[in-house]
């Protein structure tokens, strides 16, 4: 059975002493407000969930082996850390400008000259509240009802969430294992229509890992030239790349290609920050401009001591990025070889990002571990918790029914452990 978050409120408030039982959260609900359409249908991040779940379970005692988050479990490197608290000692506690400090606007441009040879100005940068918040302001300033937002699947949880989010359509183009996951020239084509006003690109992508070849890329950026659509490029594990996988931005196949690009990337994943919320998109300036006007209307900027600490991110030693690069090619390695030698499990090798994404599928029907049976990934995710105690994100939440993920951003040990438990889960 599956406990519902009532039973964990019940069983949370049971160990407490009657003075301290809280009401009921729904005894909390007001009688008389009404919720918009625009949020009544909107469900809470999947991997926040899943973690939660587990979270919810680990505050009962429970051992949990938890895979479900997407978030380097390294603490920032120290000498980002020290350039926040020299932030505060200075007294940068001020509003900055909306789209962000003109010292790390800079610094994003001269990341992106040394790194991949593409020329910016602190004109087209907007930095925002991490990537996500980045992707929110580019599909409002470029999509509304009536538009079409092609996104390859599997695809990251939020981006379907967000696209709706503008009254535009998500237009969901599946992509196969055989394919190790990636759009085809094609395929892109084959789903523009007249209304098509955004391509989502993910490169390396979450949850598949998949590094898009060179050549494939080159052939999406030659149709969104032809067919003059734009792509939102969000290359936020761009730095995350293994076995000689190539990471190329998709604004650096030409001017006209890079017109047409807006480029998402953040310091979340790189430099293990994701709780610091720093974000950014390098687009035309017009499309900036936008972006900046609404960003101010919304929150104001980003904080200002996270700011400093990104500059210090970009500007500063890069041997921390390397350091936790080798890190995760070890645990990468490690979770490769284990799901290898398990039979019916199958996945197309990731090239980047910190995820296994496999297809659990051919245990669908099958008894596993306690007796249980279960037919979609879904299930297969609850009964895993709950009888191995092993955290993992159904694909259906990335749209890839029978699949399931698996963070490795956590230690040897912990994977290890949680790998044998799946093993026995599956089992049965
Ligand atoms: C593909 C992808 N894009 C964007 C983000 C958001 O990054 P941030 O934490 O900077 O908002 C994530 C985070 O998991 C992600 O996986």
């Amino acid at each position: 059975m599956t406990r519902t978050q009532g039973d964990v409120y019940e069983s949370l408030n049971a160990v407490r002493t009657p003075q301290s039982v809280s009401k009921h959260p729904s005894d909390l609900n007001s009688q008389s407000m009404r919720l918009s359409n625009t949020v009544k249908t909107l469900k809470p991040s999947a991997t926040i969930a899943a973690a939660t779940k587990a979270k919810e379970l680990k505050a009962q005692g429970v051992k949990v082996f938890e895979f479900t988050l997407g978030e380097p479990d390294f603490t920032t490197p120290e000498h980002i850390c020290e350039a926040a608290r020299q932030a505060i000692a200075d007294g940068e506690t001020h509003y900055t400008p909306a789209a962000g400090i003109p010292k790390l606007k800079q610094a994003i441009c001269d990341n992106y000259q040394r790194e991949y040879g593409l020329s910016y100005e602190p004109s087209q940068v907007v930095v925002s509240n991490g990537a996500k918040h980045s992707i929110h302001n580019v599909l409002t300033a470029l999509c509304g009802p009536g538009d079409e937002v092609i996104i390859p699947t599997p695809y990251w949880v939020s981006y379907s969430a967000l696209v709706e989010l503008t009254g535009a359509t998500p237009v969901l183009v599946p992509t196969t294992q055989e394919s190790g996951f990636c759009l085809s020239a094609e395929q892109f084509e084959n789903a523009i229509t007249e209304k098509t006003r955004l391509l989502m690109l993910n490169n390396p992508c979450n949850p598949t890992g998949a590094a898009y070849p060179v050549a494939t890329l080159e052939a999406l950026a030659k149709v969104a030239v032809e067919k003059q659509i734009p792509v939102l490029s969000d290359e936020i594990y761009e730095k995350l790349i293994y076995d000689g996988a190539e990471f190329r931005s998709f604004a650096s196949f030409g001017e006209d290609v890079k017109d047409l690009t807006i480029i998402v990337s953040g310091v979340s994943k790189a430099y293990a920050m994701t709780g610091w919320r720093i974000g950014w998109t390098l687009a035309p300036v017009d499309v900036t401009k936008a972006m900046s006007n609404l960003q101010s209307q919304q929150t104001s900027n980003p904080c200002s001591i996270s700011q400093f600490a990104a500059i210090e991110a970009l500007n500063g030693p890069q041997e921390c990025v390397g350091e936790m690069l080798e890190k995760f090619k070890e645990r990468r390695k490690y979770v490769l070889d284990r799901l290898n030698k398990i039979p019916g499990l199958s996945f197309a090798t990731p090239g980047g990002a910190f995820y296994a994404f496999f297809d659990v599928s051919s245990y669908f029907g099958k008894p596993l571990l306690g007796g249980v049976t279960v037919d979609n990934a879904t299930d297969f995710c609850t009964a895993l918790l709950e009888q191995a105690q092993v955290g993992l994100v159904t694909g259906d939440a990335f749209g890839a029914p029978g699949y399931v993920r698996l963070s490795f951003a956590t230690d040897l040990e912990t994977l290890e452990q949680g790998l044998n438990q799946l093993e026995k889960f599956l089992k049965g």
